[in-house]
Formats: C-alpha cells, structure tokens, sequence
C-alpha cells in the first residue's frame, strides 16, 4: 500500500466528485493521505475532512495538517499560531505546515516569509510536531531558518535541490518527499537526489491538484496518481516497485507517527 504524504484533497477542486478521487486512491493501492493545510480556510477544511465520516471502511485514512504557506505570510498574527496550538491539543493535526520560504513568487515580502516561517519552526518544536516545509529558490535561507530555531524534524516536501542541500536537509534530520516533477524530462538532478537518498528517509507525494505527474500532466492532479511516481522512483533506484512503495509508506508513519 501506499501513502501521499502531501494533499490538497479538501480544496474545492474535488467538490465535485470528491468520494471518487478518494475510491481511487484506495483502487490504486494508497491508502493513507496526508491532507496538507496552508491556510486558516484550507486548514479547517482539511479538519472537516478528516472526521469518522471520511474515515469509514472502504476509504483511505486521512490526517490533517495545519500551517500558514510562504504565499500568505503577509497574513501571519500570533491569533494563527493560537489556532494551530488549539488543533494540536486537540489531537487533530500530525505536522506543522506546509510553511517556508518561496523566493520564485514572492506574494509576500522575504521579510514577512521569514518571521511566519521561524514562527512555525518553532511551534513544530514546542508541539513536538514534525514540520511540512515548502521551500522554492529559497535552500540556503531554507536550511540556515531551521538551523537557526532548532528544527527537530519534518519533511522537505516537492524536493527541489541537489544532492548536496539533500544532504544538509537530511543532517538536519529530515525526510525528502519526491514529487511528480521525477517524472518530467528536466529533472535530472532529482533524479540524482532519488536515486542517492537513504531508503529510510524518503516518502511520495501528489501535492494534488498541483504536479501532476507525467503522463497526465496539464490534467488535474489526485491521489491514486502517487503510483506513477513511487514507481518512477522504484525504477531510478533499481527497486522492486512493490518493496518501494512498502519502504515509503513505512517512513511516512515514522515521519508523522502514524498508527500502524
Ligand atoms: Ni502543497
């Protein structure tokens, strides 16, 4: 079985035929998804979608996170961390995030991204959550932000850098997620980081809708579609696809302490 350790299945995308994307995930063989907030709306949604309800026989078993994207920074009060505190002892949430740092879109000033994202570095620590980390052109300030206010662990999720920032995120006690990108022709350098990393330190995601993985890229993206890239991922590092996906799903509950 396998496990999308980052998705946006609550977004309204999937208002529509919701209950099929999720049938197919479990068709497909994954049977955990990790539903990844970003922000107060799509944090509650998220929550909304992980009651008894959703996790009833015949669906996959969905967790919630909850975190304040890079994108909405601008947005960031000590009133939000409050929120996910309250989630946290709630026991509704398995990671602080996604949050971090992107350099490429900058919709919110590289000084408003560092204060939201040190913030929530450090919440992880205190919660003692791991982190779901979202990082676009941003390595360096990336690594020194988690350095500098004590991350203890988490993920890098949509891995984007080399081997050599693979490494400095893995010293740190991080996971890599490989998204579909590994599946597109210029991604020579992930497939480098793929085939490198540590059988025990990396997971898969669809970061849905976003990312679709070849050859349905351009189509919206969903759950059942993290087969093509355990797969791919299976190939590069000359594994049995089988014995992969078991392997990742393994390190996504060790990651996010999941029940077995
Ligand atoms: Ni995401």
């Amino acid at each position: 079985m396998l496990t999308d350790t980052h998705c946006h299945v609550q977004l309204r995308e999937y208002d529509r035929d919701r209950d099929e994307v999720l049938r197919r995930a479990l068709e497909s063989g994954v049977d955990t998804l990790i539903c990844v907030g970003y922000d107060a709306s799509s944090n509650q949604r998220a929550q909304r979608l992980t009651g008894d309800r959703v996790n009833g026989p015949g669906r996959p078993r969905l967790y919630a996170t909850a975190g304040l994207h890079p994108h909405d920074a601008k947005d960031f009060s000590p009133a939000f961390l409050d929120g996910v505190r309250a989630l946290a002892a709630a026991g509704r949430i398995v990671a602080v995030g996604e949050c971090g740092l992107d350099f490429y879109r900058n919709l919110s000033t590289p000084e408003q991204q560092r204060l939201a994202f040190a913030a929530q570095i450090e919440l992880a620590a205190e919660l003692d959550l791991p982190l779901v980390v979202h990082d676009r052109e941003a390595h360096e300030s990336v690594a020194e932000l988690l350095e500098r206010h004590g991350a203890r662990s988490g993920v890098m999720h949509c891995f984007s850098g080399d081997w050599e920032f693979a490494r400095r995120c893995l010293d740190l006690g991080f996971y890599l997620s490989i998204a579909g990108p590994v599946t597109y022709r210029n991604a020579e350098a992930l497939r480098d980081v793929a085939a490198r990393a540590p059988a025990d330190r990396l997971v898969v995601e669809t970061d849905c809708p976003f990312l679709t993985p070849h050859p349905f890229r351009g189509k919206r993206n969903e759950p059942a579609l993290v087969r093509l890239v355990a797969e791919e991922v299976a190939r590069i590092r000359k594994e049995d696809p089988e014995a992969f996906a078991a392997q990742a799903a393994a390190n996504a509950r060790a990651l996010f302490r999941l029940p077995d």
